[in-house]
């Protein structure tokens, strides 16, 4: 098994169950050990939650709500494609005219750098392009591309609402 020496030390601040990690490795490990997608460490997301971390906890919510729910997804689907589904690349919060309209364009980029760096199924690349229904107009097709809309929102709202706590936190301990 290839792993990346700084896989465990990246994994290791962020709270994943033994077994949820072990499906992440077991249908994604060409994702999880590639340089490109180390890069997502790079790039914050919401509040102090980098990309890599949100894509990691979408992927895994997913599973849960999945498993808990029984809705039959397709496993390797569902974690591939919540893991890539915001590789796009780059720093959104950089004032610019593009990274304004970021919420409707990024699942394109993203599709195009994953389909770039990695061998996708149907589902996966519906899944990605479509993640952000309703803000973009054309849903997912599959019931992964659904479900990983309930988990990005859910964990993107999870994220917003922490790094809001932080800062009052913070706000608090400086008056
Ligand atoms: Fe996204
Ligand atoms: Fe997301």
């Amino acid at each position: 098994m290839i792993i990346r020496n700084d896989f465990p030390k990246l994994w290791a601040q962020i709270d994943i169950k033994d077994d949820i990690r072990e499906k992440l490795i077991m249908h994604a490990e060409d994702i999880l050990a590639s340089d490109k997608f180390h890069l997502t460490s790079t790039f914050i997301q919401h509040g102090d939650v980098s990309v890599y971390e949100h894509c990691l906890m979408v992927a895994a919510c997913a599973i849960k709500i999945n498993e808990q729910l029984k809705i039959k997804c397709n496993e390797r689907a569902l974690i591939r494609g919540a893991l890539l589904h915001d590789y796009f690349l780059y720093d959104w919060h950089e004032k610019s005219w593009e990274n304004s309209i970021h919420g409707y364009t990024h699942p394109t980029k993203s599709l195009k750098n994953a389909c770039h760096d990695f061998d996708l199924s149907a589902i996966e690349r519906d899944m990605i392009k479509h993640h952000m229904f309703p803000l973009t107009p054309t849903p997912p097709r599959c019931r992964e591309g659904a479900l990983l809309c309930i988990a990005d929102k859910f964990c993107a709202l999870k994220e917003t609402l922490k790094g809001k706590g932080e800062l009052k936190k913070k706000r608090a301990l400086n008056k």
